[in-house]
């Protein structure tokens, strides 16, 4: 097996994620899904698993939806998908062309155009949308097939929704779905939501606008975590074999690597990719010193810097100093800081002195992976390699 950090791995070499995947397809029985983790955790790699390796009557559609940008892009893209499923089992998307060509749409070559002057405001998105599942359900029902729809990106087509179209259109998208799950759901009709920016980030934003609806809250939250200790080590072992590295001491090396990238796979791909690179043997103590050097990297190949620059982008720029007050005091800290503490340090700092903002900030920080809590309700860094790199970075 070869170091390939961030690319597209064979899924033959995907490890660790069994477990999950096997709940993820329990869950579906009954309810759609929504899969929050870490960026570069494994989600997309999931995301192909579920699609390529299908548990028996179900049927995936899988989409990325970070190229589209509106909901129209959106729901043509659905449409496309649905029909070329339909096509596959020599049915077709009847209501969908339907409708298109009440629009004045053409079929060239199989691909439905509409015209071009037609835009998002124009155009019934919802309608293509809704009788695309429709179409989709209404074949279904002739096949013992369930219909699976795998949504990657989904918060960063929102967000791209949300500032091409506006608040409305992205709430209108959230709200179309949620229905959709509700009105075909009986009928077998799952999604599966996931992306790297954090769901709840869009929905709050969608929130301050006065939205009250919870769309999502009928999709079961699924947490992926970093890999189990043994995977962890396993995927090191796997690499440091085939990457050719030289070593005497393999086991005590994968050992380290495994414990100190906290499991996430992508760094277990850099540490060796860098270790080859470095043409040193595989030791522990080489190991330390590789991630050490990666850590403090200027041109940052762990992509860690995103921890810092999203802060502004997610939490306001109004709260920009207190989130940082509170991750330095926390960083340094040897044990886990109480609310109380921290609200001392903020006030002390002049950058916050709310106590329900600090809660609603840690409360943040926690569904961004940043933080955790102790029994006492005392907040502590999640991971330890990023309190590390935190610490580095910030100079403390
Ligand atoms: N289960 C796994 N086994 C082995 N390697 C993995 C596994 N999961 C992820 N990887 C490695 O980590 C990299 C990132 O994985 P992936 O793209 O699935 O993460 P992601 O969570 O979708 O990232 P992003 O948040 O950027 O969308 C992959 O390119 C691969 O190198
Ligand atoms: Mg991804």
């Amino acid at each position: 097996m070869k170091a390939n950090p961030g690319g597209q791995i064979d899924l033959r070499e995907v490890v660790g994620r069994d477990k999950v995947i096997e709940q993820i397809w329990d869950t579906l029985e009954q309810q759609s899904i929504r899969i929050n983790a870490e960026r570069r955790i494994g989600k997309t790699t999931i995301i192909r698993k579920l699609c390529d390796e299908p548990r028996s009557g179900w049927v995936p559609i899988s989409q990325d939806l970070e190229q589209y940008h509106t909901a129209l892009e959106f729901a043509i893209a659905v449409f496309r998908q649905v029909d070329g499923f339909l096509s596959l089992r020599r049915r077709t998307a009847r209501r969908t062309k339907e409708l298109f060509t009440s629009l004045g749409g053409i079929e060239v070559k199989g691909v439905f155009k509409l015209p071009s002057f037609l835009n998002s405001n124009e155009t019934p998105w919802k309608e293509i949308l809704s009788n695309s599942i429709l179409d989709l359900i209404g074949e279904k029902d002739k096949q013992n097939e369930r219909p699976l729809f795998l949504w990657d990106e989904v918060p960063y087509m929102l967000e791209s929704i949300k500032k091409n179209e506006g608040e409305n259109v992205a709430m209108e998208l959230l709200d179309t779905l949620r229905g959709l799950r509700q009105t075909h759901g009986r009928n077998g009709l799952r999604m599966v939501f996931t992306g790297s920016i954090g769901l709840h980030h869009v929905i709050k934003s969608l929130k301050r606008q006065n939205y009250a609806n919870a769309p999502i809250n009928d999709m079961l939250l699924i947490p992926v975590l970093p890999l189990d200790f043994k995977p962890a080590k396993e995927l090191a072992t796997k690499l440091i074999q085939g990457e050719g590295i030289q070593t005497s001491v393999l086991d005590e090396a994968a050992t380290v690597v495994a414990n100190v990238s906290d499991g996430f796979p992508f760094y277990i791909h850099h540490i060796i990719k860098a270790m080859k690179q470095s043409g040193w043997e595989g030791t522990p103590d080489n190991v330390e010193q590789i991630v050490l050097q990666q850590l403090k990297d200027a041109n940052d190949p762990w992509e860690l810097n995103h921890y810092r620059d999203r802060i502004s982008v997610y939490y306001g720029e109004e709260f920009e100093s207190a989130v940082l007050e509170i991750l330095d005091e926390i960083t340094v800290s040897s044990e886990a800081l109480s609310i109380n503490y921290l609200l001392t340090k903020l006030k002390n700092a002049g950058v916050l002195d709310n106590r329900d903002q600090l809660i609603e900030l840690l409360k943040i920080l926690e569904q961004d992976h940043y933080l955790t809590r102790n029994n006492l309700g005392h907040y502590y860094f999640q991971f330890p390699l990023l309190q590390r790199w935190w610490k580095l970075s910030r100079g403390l």
